[in-house]
């Protein structure tokens, strides 16, 4: 018979379909068509296949070649399927035997010298070939995503021939992708300990750290905003095993590479204000993964935030509250990831001293208006806290060590702690939890509900803002014990970090 299948994988989103690379040999002209949606890298497939598989010193069929991609409705892109179309082809001519191909998935790209090249994307095909239980065959270069997952035999290839001289029974020409003892991280990168004085963004960036919430920070030059921003991962639970793979599946579909020693540390991105709204949220002709999902389950800062232009931070507002990303393309929609905290850092004025004690500030009213203006009303309400980071007194600043700085591994001690209790109630961290979750979970006896109810009439706060308040608040709560009913104590830090957005309507 001169029909073979091969499998394989497309890339769409974080998702990994699957492929079946149909070959069909048969009588009439020679010549070689690909159908089933192929865009064009994958068309051009036909030339690189043709040379490759000569170079392996096997012979091209001198017939007429049809490979059909299915499923057709899938758009396919990239040479991730060479390996698997080269394979179809010798096994349709018998050249290679077929009975290893039925429980095997092939990736890799094929250069006119047979060798094979990286692709993107390995990881999410990985794991659905573990679900599946088949093996799967990658380029070397690609031997790193596959440590990660110990349960799948993944073979590790050079060149197309090894390929094939293992399909027919030399087992030592592929040899199983080294597997990787997992280790929690205890590295934390930048530490606490650094920084001088500042209590309340201190105690704000715990807070931020055990409920996931959303974090500005503001004050004039020099004050530590992105010191502090910086030591936000290092407090940070570490990522779980499934929270990790599926940030590396983002990493991987941006084809960058994963560190493996800190594959568990959750990601820090900070994208300097010149980004653009598709380098930030994602996009483009083949839809790439923007920083929003490469900082999936870790920590976007944007330093300099009314630096941004105001496009790129209204197509935040979206992924902020759903945690996820939607790019529509042509016909298609994809959705990717995007579950992460964000936090901010601006000057309070164009000069930076509005407020500071230390240097007479030289903006206009108008001036200062404008400038916070920037930052929408809308994006603000999504803003959990906003603290202030004043000027530290140089008295503080020159001695050795203050006597209440802590260090960042005892802090996240007790975020853990904290976060535990919203885990055992909710199974997530509050930012993430439901309305119903909340009035479920924040127990508010009569006298503190008609406290908070007055409260947020006075500061005139959106619903949003009465949920978001009150997530805070359930968070403080958590770091006071575990506390099950919310006391006006919680309540008030809770709405003392939302005042900073009124200075800017
Ligand atoms: N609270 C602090 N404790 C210790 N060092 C500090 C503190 N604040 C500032 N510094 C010192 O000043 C430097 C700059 O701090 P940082 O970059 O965090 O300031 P910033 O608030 O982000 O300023 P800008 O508004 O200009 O971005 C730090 O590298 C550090 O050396
Ligand atoms: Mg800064």
């Amino acid at each position: 018979m001169s029909l073979a299948v091969t499998l394989s994988r497309a890339q769409e989103g974080v998702a990994a379909p699957q492929v079946m690379v149909e070959v069909h040999l048969s009588g009439g002209l020679p010549g070689t068509h690909i159908v089933g949606l192929p865009e064009a890298a994958v068309r051009e497939a036909r030339d690189r296949v043709r040379v490759a598989i000569q170079s392996a010193a096997f012979e091209y069929p001198n017939r007429r070649v049809t490979v059909n991609l299915a499923p057709a409705e899938l758009p396919k892109d990239g040479g991730r399927f060479d390996l698997a179309i080269a394979l179809g082809i010798l096994a349709a001519g018998n050249q290679v035997p077929r009975e290893k191909l039925d429980d095997c998935e092939f990736l890799g790209e094929l250069a006119l010298s047979g060798q094979l090249r990286p692709v993107s994307g390995v990881l999410p095909a990985l794991l659905r070939a573990r679900a599946r239980g088949r093996r799967v065959v990658v380029p070397r270069a690609n031997a790193d995503e596959a440590a990660l997952i110990p349960e799948v035999d993944v073979r590790v290839a050079d060149t197309l021939s090894d390929v094939c001289g293992w399909l027919r029974g030399s087992q030592e020409l592929l040899q199983p992708a080294a597997t990787l003892t997992l280790t929690s991280d205890n590295d934390v990168g930048p530490d606490l300990i650094d920084v001088r004085g500042q209590l309340q963004a201190r105690r704000a960036l715990e807070i931020t750290a055990v409920g996931g919430h959303h974090l500005l920070l503001m004050g004039p030059p020099g004050t530590g905003k992105t010191m502090l921003a910086e030591r936000l991962p290092g407090i940070l639970p570490p990522m779980s095993e499934s929270e990790a793979l599926e940030t590396c599946a983002v990493l991987s579909v941006a084809g960058q590479n994963v560190d493996l020693t800190h594959w568990r540390r959750r990601p820090f991105r900070a994208p300097h204000h010149t980004a653009s709204a598709v380098a930030l949220v994602g996009g483009g002709s083949q839809p790439r993964p923007g920083e929003i999902s490469l900082a999936h389950n870790g920590v976007l800062f944007l330093d300099e935030l009314p630096e941004f232009s105001r496009h790129v931070l209204e197509v935040l507002r979206e992924p902020l509250e759903s945690g996820s990303i939607l790019i529509s393309r042509a016909a298609r929609q994809l959705r990717f990831p995007a579950q992460f905290q964000f936090v901010g850092a601006m000057n309070p004025c164009p000069c930076g001293y509005a407020g500071d004690t230390r240097q007479r500030c030289r903006c206009t009213p108008d001036q200062v208006q404008r400038y916070r203006s920037r930052i929408s009303g809308p994006l603000l309400d999504r803003i959990d806290l906003c603290v202030e980071v004043p000027a530290v007194p140089l008295s503080e600043l020159s001695t050795q060590r203050s006597a209440y700085a802590e260090d960042s591994a005892t802090v996240r001690k007790r975020v853990m702690r904290a976060r535990q209790h919203a885990l055992a109630r909710a199974g997530r961290p509050n930012a993430e939890i439901s309305n119903r979750e909340l009035e479920r979970d924040c127990a508010l006896g009569p006298a503190e509900r008609k406290w908070f109810d007055a409260a947020l009439e006075r500061l005139g706060l959106s619903a949003r803002a009465y949920h978001r308040t009150l997530r805070v608040a359930r968070t403080i709560a958590d770091l006071d014990n575990g506390a099950a009913a919310l006391d006006r104590q919680h309540l008030a830090e809770a709405l003392q970090y939302r005042r900073l957005s009124l200075l800017s309507d």
